[in-house]
């Protein structure tokens, strides 16, 4: 199964992803993730994305889309569930022609739809570990013991991009140059669009719904 997984900064896609990716035994693919990789081995691609991601700015397609490609080709045969990406109709674009030329497709697309107001809280409060890439909040999802990672004991972060001047722009980036990929997919392929307005647990409900039925069919 190849899932993709839209939505705004903060809309819970990571959340989703990581429990899509266990119940279904998939690759989870962040695009996100694997650039704070790049930037945190202080590689030539975390170089060129850092100036980007610290202004709540989209990586240019051409890295992101050669980064991913090399990511999707690792992954299982039994699929994959992409965080992230594609971010902007080109990398859609690309992708499907990456996958087509690969005998594959994209099976479905799930859109978490959240307001901005809500989005902009759970970025003030989340957490994350460093070590296992883990996502808490301080209010809504809890670690047992406060400021500390369940998985592995760490400490756990703030991101440095999760302040209020950068989330304002990446939630402006997001409408002017991600919403449009959501269209691209309602022309093309079988999207489920999934209030997220809701707790991380209900909207997981609803998500494992809609694949649960189309896995059945
Ligand atoms: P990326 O890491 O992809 O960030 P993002 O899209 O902004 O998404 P987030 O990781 O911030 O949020 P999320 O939707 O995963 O939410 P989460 O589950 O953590 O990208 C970072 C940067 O990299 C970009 O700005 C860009 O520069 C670059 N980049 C990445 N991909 C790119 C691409 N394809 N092209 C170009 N550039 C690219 O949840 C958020 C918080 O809310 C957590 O604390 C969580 O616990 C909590 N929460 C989750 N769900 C719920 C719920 N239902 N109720 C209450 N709280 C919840």
């Amino acid at each position: 199964m190849r899932i993709v997984l839209l939505g705004a900064p903060g809309a819970g896609k990571g959340t989703q992803c990581k429990r899509i990716a266990a119940k279904y035994g998939l690759m989870h693919l962040s695009s996100g993730d694997i650039l704070r990789q790049e930037r945190a081995a202080g590689s030539n691609l975390g170089k060129k994305a850092q100036s980007y991601m610290d202004a709540g700015e989209l990586v240019p397609d051409k890295i992101i889309v050669e980064m991913m490609a090399g990511a999707i080709k690792k992954a299982a045969d039994n699929g994959f569930v992409l965080d992230g990406f594609p971010r902007t109709v080109n990398q859609a674009v690309e992708l499907d022609k990456a996958l087509t030329l690969a005998g594959q497709k994209i099976n479905a697309v799930l859109n978490l739809e959240v307001n901005d107001q809500l989005i902009v809280r759970r970025m003030a409060g989340r957490r994350s570990c460093p070590k296992c890439g883990a996502v808490y909040h301080l209010e809504n999802l809890k670690p047992k013991v406060e400021g500390i990672c369940d998985n592995d004991g760490d400490k756990l972060v703030q991101r440095p991009d999760d302040n209020a001047k950068v989330v304002a722009n990446r939630l402006k980036t997001y409408h002017q140059q991600t919403e449009p990929v959501v269209a691209y997919y309602k022309n093309n392929n079988t999207v489920y669009d999934i209030n997220a307005n809701r707790t991380a647990d209900e909207v997981t409900a609803a998500i494992f719904e809609n694949l649960d039925a189309m896995v059945s069919v």
